[in-house]
């Protein structure tokens, strides 16, 4: 196929509303054929909204959008095809279907089209096309494997070539790196760096991992609540703070919430812990009163498994724990939370939230015996008055707390989740990647709100890959690797050096 000739895609004017939401309003927006423009603003900005816009998804915008002076209109998501436009979403499997081979899937639109139209279709043509397509990105996967057999981060790949199979001008990522290793981000990034420069396509990027930018993108345009603040070349003097004070519309300094907590007695106690499948294995670990324990590793590691393993979503095959010196055995998720567990569970859109129900009844599942009257029904009124508080404390972007949750931005999502278990009474709480997705503002308030369950003497297990932010909020940190805890170190002892070295395998 080769080069395609250069193009210049420009919105002008954009906005639209969706029930007591304005979500864009008068947004001008470039691109440009062998380029990378990021895209970043705090959750609910508008950056999802804009493009869906631009891939025919959002059909009700007012504006205009141009390709090379010449106007058009993208009321389908057929039309925004028709027009090179393609996007990957986070969720790479909604578009995937698990049950075909990679060849299978990256000339999915093709086959449709040919056997919709019974024409016969040749085989060995698909599995060569989608072979050289494949190279051609210089990505290493098997053509034959099952879709469900391979990782996220090849499966990311599969839909990038399907776009590149498509002719596609102009690839809107929407926060793809958000789930991957440093390892895959780096390979990621190898592959678009390669389809910029030798297929000239013009590339969107989002991401609330701002340090990213810098290595793969050269203009970046800023979003505040639905409209664009800044549209700028990044330039080797543009800091992370800079762009953040555009974001958030005020100055920002990372910090962590002061840890002068007084650490009580032991709360919770693990012992010799192996999941029945070996995913987690001699997991041996204490969190005391008031106390922040971190479980830092990399993606891949077991941290998941070692939450949910904990909370009772994992069956286990010898171990014991304790709670207040109690033991529990949980052999389910309900069970945990009876005992005085809570889990905010890393794939939060997918386990944490019943995306049709409004926001209230969200946030308020996991305690309802706090919302019940004399008489013994749930009162909707206390439940949504303390609906509020959560969306106060959150900061979550919502016309009410009547919203369906499926309407809120994907880092709102998030929130909601958090939200939920805050509100829950539990003696430990377990928190796995809480801060993925959402943004840096968002962040902050969720490491206040964790401190806060401290102090009042909960004790927290937090699990992330962020080591920085582990470094941040933790009193005390388990290393894992391969799934065992291979080191325990004091927050105050150590730095990201040593927690890489441990949870890389070094000994
Ligand atoms: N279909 C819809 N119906 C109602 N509201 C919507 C709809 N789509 C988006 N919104 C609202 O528009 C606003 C912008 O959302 P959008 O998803 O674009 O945010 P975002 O910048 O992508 O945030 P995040 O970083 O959290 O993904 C939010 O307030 C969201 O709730
Ligand atoms: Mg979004």
């Amino acid at each position: 196929m080769g080069e395609t000739a250069s193009k210049r895609l420009s919105m002008r004017d954009i906005s639209i509303e969706f029930p007591g939401v304005k979500a864009l309003s008068h947004v001008d927006f470039d691109l440009e054929s062998g380029r990378i423009r990021a895209l970043i603003g705090a959750n609910g900005a508008g950056k999802s909204t804009l493009m869906k816009v631009l891939s025919g998804v959002n059909t009700h915008y007012t504006g205009t959008i141009e390709i090379d002076g010449q106007e058009c209109e993208i009321r389908s998501p057929k039309a925004a095809k028709d027009l090179g436009i393609e996007i990957v979403y986070q969720e790479v499997d909604v578009a995937l279907v698990p049950s075909l081979t990679v060849a299978e899937n990256i000339m999915l639109n093709t086959l449709a089209n040919k056997m919709g139209k019974k024409q016969v279709v040749n085989w060995k043509e698909v599995r060569k096309t989608a072979g050289e397509t494949l190279k051609r990105l210089g990505v290493e996967i098997d053509i034959s494997a099952r879709v469900s057999e391979i990782t996220l981060a090849e499966k990311q790949m599969v839909l990038i070539a399907r776009a590149m199979v498509e002719h596609c001008h102009f690839l809107i990522l929407d926060e793809p790196t958000a789930p991957l290793s440093n390892t895959e981000t780096q390979s990621f990034f190898k592959v678009v760096r390669n389809i910029v420069q030798t297929e000239n396509v013009g590339v969107v990027f989002i991401s609330h991992r701002l340090a990213e930018l810098f290595e793969i993108c050269e203009h970046i345009t800023i979003m505040r609540e639905g409209t664009v603040v800044q549209d700028m070349d990044i330039t080797p003097d543009l800091t992370i703070n800079t762009i953040v004070e555009h974001m958030l519309g005020r100055k920002f300094e990372e910090t962590y919430p002061k840890q002068d907590v007084e650490i009580g007695d032991t709360l919770f106690e693990v012992k010799n812990l192996t999941e029945r499948d070996n995913r987690v294995s001699d997991i041996d670990l204490h969190v005391k009163e008031g106390e922040i324990v971190g479980i830092a590793g990399l993606v891949g590691a077991g941290k998941t498994e070692l939450c949910k393993t904990l909370f009772g979503a994992y069956r286990t095959s010898g171990g014991e724990m304790r709670l207040k010196g109690k033991k529990i055995q949980p052999k389910n998720p309900s069970y945990a939370v009876e005992a005085g567990l809570a889990l905010v569970p890393e794939e939060r859109r997918k386990e944490g939230v019943l995306v049709t129900d409004p926001l209230y009844a969200n946030v308020t599942i996991a305690a309802l015996d706090k919302f019940l009257t004399k008489s013994g029904f749930v009162s909707k009124l206390r439940q949504k008055k303390s609906a509020r508080k959560t969306i106060d404390d959150l900061g979550i972007k919502t016309p009410s707390e009547c919203q369906t949750v499926a309407l809120l931005s994907g880092g709102n999502q998030q929130k909601v989740v958090i939200g939920k278990w805050l509100t829950s009474d539990a003696d430990v709480y377990i928190f796995d990647e809480p801060t993925k997705g959402v943004d840096i503002g968002a962040k902050h308030d969720i490491f206040e709100l964790i401190s806060g369950l401290a102090r009042n003497g909960k004790g927290i297990i937090y699990a992330s890959c962020e080591f920085s932010e582990i470094l941040g909020i933790s009193d005390r940190i388990y290393i894992m690797f391969d799934g065992q805890i291979v080191k325990e170190v004091n927050a105050g002892e150590t730095n990201e050096k040593e927690l890489l070295y441990y949870s890389t395998g070094g000994r």
